[in-house]
């Protein structure tokens, strides 16, 4: 198993390019055989998610290829809509292949995903709104079974006891492109990755309006065809170059990224007492030896990212006075809390709430990353540290960052992965 060791107290200076959206690429990839015609998709981060959901297409029988960040799926000789536990265990967002796999076949046989460390990720929203569309759905030996004959447009309202839900309103609005009449789905997630799956969806001939708002608007139609697509730019991995910088008072500048997919951040990094330029596809950010607590509430979009909160955590150990962070969308999602203590942050956690008390130093230690946006805050926890960190397990960060040691190689961290 691979790990990473850090030498940590250099400032991050320079600038990185941010690589497509993983959590875009994933449900894009997966509508992509709403059509029998083959369909290009560039910016598309090389990771261990889009490589499993390339496997997982390849065993329903579509022709995946991947060069450098471009992948061509042909769905025309698709034969299977089973998804077996084996594939679906190891990554839980191949759940966005339900709605695409059902509109597509008819019917659907896929393993139930489990819970994850960052809490139980129900599943209640995505059959609850595949039902409202016609779907027959069985809960058989751990498989969600369903079939339909024909999709049926209808309103559905998708809120749950946590707000809207990104990848069931990925399932839905895929499912309802191809279905007879009008959906209109209530409480849809307003992330940018839902925008720009409706923007890949109507480039392959489908009738989808509002999204970005909680209520979209789809008109099926009988057929959908192939097309070419460029994935936007990951919000999530911009904000935690930026976070990595600021906490270890660094100066660098984001490229080839979306600032006003990131507002709720920069405000915050700027009530923190920090500099923040940004352009129409670049944000600079200039830190400081000293930076002032806050109060973070998680939302969902347009709120501060449960994906950024770990991140988030790790700059605040170092600020100046008490921080509070609440989880909003998955309140247990604190399992870093420990291992950042062990790094000398001093963070007590209240159920949903965690309280950090700005230290002035952390120390470097060993640690073990727990899943993927833990695993990028020890990261940032590691450089901001006097002293050598290591974080083993880093396959976890390995599923969602894109060359991640070698872009912060480039902003001058003195970061190297061993074997
Ligand atoms: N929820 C329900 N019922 C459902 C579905 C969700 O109650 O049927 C609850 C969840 O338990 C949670 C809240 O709704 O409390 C929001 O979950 P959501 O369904 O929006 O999460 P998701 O779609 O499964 C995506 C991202 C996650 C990200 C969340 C929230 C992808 C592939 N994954 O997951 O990304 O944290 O939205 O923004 O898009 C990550 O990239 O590290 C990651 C975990």
């Amino acid at each position: 198993m691979d790990k990473f060791v850090i030498e940590g107290g250099t400032p991050l200076r320079g600038s990185v390019t941010v690589s497509g959206a993983k959590n875009a690429a994933l449900p894009i990839m997966a509508a992509s055989i709403l059509s029998e015609e083959p369909t290009v998709i560039h910016r598309v981060p090389r990771l261990r998610d889009t490589e499993t959901m390339a496997r997982i297409l390849t065993h329903l029988g579509a022709k995946v290829t991947f060069t450098n960040n471009t992948v061509v799926i042909d769905p025309s000789s698709l034969t299977r809509w089973t998804a077996p536990y084996e594939l679906v265990s190891t990554m839980r967002a191949s759940i966005c292949l339900l709605g695409p796999l059902v509109a597509r076949c008819g019917k659907v046989r896929f393993s139930m995903p489990g819970g994850c460390v960052i809490g139980p990720r129900p599943i209640d929203l995505h059959l609850k709104g595949l039902s409202r569309l016609g779907v027959a759905i069985d809960i058989e030996e751990g498989y969600i079974v369903g079939s339909s004959r024909n999709l049926k447009g209808v309103p559905v309202f998708l809120g749950g006891a946590f707000g809207s839900s990104v990848l069931a309103t990925a399932n839905i609005l895929t499912a309802a492109t191809l279905a007879r009449g009008n959906t209109l789905i209530e409480f849809a997630a307003c992330e940018p990755e839902i925008v720009d799956l409706a923007m890949f969806l109507r480039s392959m001939g489908a009738k989808v309006t509002g999204e970005g708002s909680h209520l979209i608007q789809v008109r099926g139609v009988k057929k959908l065809h192939g097309t070419e697509y460029t994935l936007m730019p990951d919000r999530i991995e911009t904000g935690t170059y930026l976070l990595a910088a600021a906490a270890t008072g660094g100066c660098i500048r984001v490229n080839q990224c979306r600032p006003e997919h990131l507002f709720s951040l920069l405000d915050k990094l700027e009530e923190a007492g920090l500099e923040v330029t940004r352009g129409k596809n670049w944000i600079a950010l200039k830190g400081k030896k000293s930076w002032k607590a806050l109060d973070i509430v998680t939302w969902p979009y347009p709120g501060f990212p449960t994906d950024l909160q770990a991140q988030m955590m790790a700059f605040l150990t170092l600020a100046e006075g008490v921080s509070s962070i609440t989880e909003k969308v998955y309140p247990d999602r604190f399992i870093h809390v420990g291992e950042l203590n062990r790094l000398g942050a001093s963070i007590s956690l209240d159920g949903p709430k965690a309280l950090v008390r700005g230290v002035k130093k952390l120390h470097g230690t060993r640690v073990m990353a727990s899943d993927l946006r833990a695993s990028a805050a020890l990261v940032i926890a590691g450089l901001a540290a006097e002293g050598e960190t290591e974080v083993s397990r880093i396959y976890h960060l390995d599923r969602g960052y894109e060359r991640f040691e070698e872009k912060l190689s480039t902003l001058q961290a003195r970061i190297r992965r061993v074997h």
